[in-house]
């Protein structure tokens, strides 16, 4: 069986690639390498030892990917490609709903036109907005008190894709709602490699642990928190990936909806704490001002997904730091020199 990856080549996009071929998948991946690198492919067919048909494309020009994709037969589609940073979409909305929302009805209406009925969607526990729980399932409320364009177009997003449901009965569904991904593959060959200054925090303090910056800022230490700064789900990139094979292995007719996390709540100072005892390495910071936008904790309660797909988290925050570490010792550039100093 073969699936389509769009965005396989980036973070999540490479490690549910690898997982997929590892489980007997054939696997395309679309990508116009915007974020990622080809680098990425030919590291997970090494890994693999296995074929990786490759297609690059932007998603967003209709002409181009129905021409590119006319040829390719492939049952199940997992669309991963987007735009993801949240302070980007806010200085540039029009890029992001743009990207966004154009790639998916551009992806629906090729699968569409293919009679390819299945599809996985990387969401995004944003869609929550400011948490009224201690645990978030997938009854939060969506959609409201978002603070940014990138949550508003996930959310958007999955009511398009609810739409085209009702529109067609016979496609199958699962939109997955990814708390915080973190870690690598345990090879360290494929990994995070955010271009510029990383906006996510584990990338940021495995910069400061290599030398690469002088200090992790802690984004305000005056939240309702246990040490009062942000607590958030990490959750592996391995464990989110095998929880798309899981998906892909429980589609049925219908839209159905899964928060992807551990249901730990880990503090900034916890994992700076971990990344420490990971690495052997001091990782110093300074407490700034909170970041707008941000909420004090955003925990899973991923009951669902273990009761329905059979998945649950099974690595800890230990195991993503010592992969994280491993990676970014072995691609202290990234993939193709993509860090750079400027703050
Ligand atoms: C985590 C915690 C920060 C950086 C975002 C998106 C979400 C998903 C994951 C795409 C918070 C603190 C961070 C730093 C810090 N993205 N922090 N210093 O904001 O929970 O989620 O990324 O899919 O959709 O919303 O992740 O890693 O930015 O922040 O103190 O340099 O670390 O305040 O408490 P976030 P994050």
């Amino acid at each position: 069986m073969r699936v389509l990856l769009t965005g396989g080549a980036g973070y999540i996009g490479s490690h549910t690639a690898l997982v997929l071929l590892e489980a007997g998948y054939d696997v395309t991946v679309l990508d116009d390498f915007s974020n990622s690198s080809a680098e990425s492919v030919a590291r997970i067919e090494a890994l693999t030892d296995r074929s990786v048909q490759t297609i690059a494309c932007n998603l967003g020009d209709l002409r181009e990917a129905a021409q590119a994709l006319q040829v390719i037969d492939f049952e199940a589609a997992i669309h991963l490609a987007g735009f993801k940073a949240v302070g980007e979409s806010v200085k540039n909305p029009s890029a992001y709903y743009r990207n966004n929302i154009v790639s998916t009805l551009n992806l629906l209406d090729i699968l569409r036109a293919k009679n390819v009925r299945e599809l996985v969607f990387s969401s995004s526990a944003t869609v929550y907005g400011v948490p009224q729980t201690e645990r978030i399932d997938e009854s939060h409320p969506t959609g409201q008190g978002l603070t940014n364009p990138y949550g508003r177009s996930k959310a958007m997003i999955e009511q398009i894709i609810r739409d085209v449901h009702a529109s067609w009965p016979d496609f199958k569904a699962v939109l997955l709602r990814y708390f915080n991904p973190v870690g690598a593959h345990e090879s360290g060959r494929i990994g995070e490699s955010p271009s510029g200054v990383p906006n996510n925090l584990m990338p940021y303090v495995a910069q400061v642990a290599a030398g690469q910056r002088e200090s992790v800022k802690v984004f305000g230490d005056a939240y309702a928190t246990p040490d009062g700064t942000g607590v958030r789900d990490y959750i592996h990139v391995m464990d989110l990936a095998d929880g798309h094979l899981a998906a892909l292995q429980h589609l049925e007719p219908g839209v159905a909806t899964y928060n992807l996390g551990s249901g730990i709540g880990y503090s900034v100072l916890d994992v700076i704490g971990a990344y420490a005892e990971a690495s052997g390495k001091d990782v110093p910071y300074v407490i700034t001002e909170p970041r707008a936008g941000d909420v004090s904790r955003v925990i899973a309660d991923p009951s669902r997904a273990n009761q329905m797909l059979g998945w649950s988290a099974k690595r800890s925050l230990d195991d993503a730091c010592r992969d994280s570490w491993r990676w970014q010792k072995q691609n202290p550039e990234g993939l193709q020199g993509r860090y750079t100093v400027a703050e």
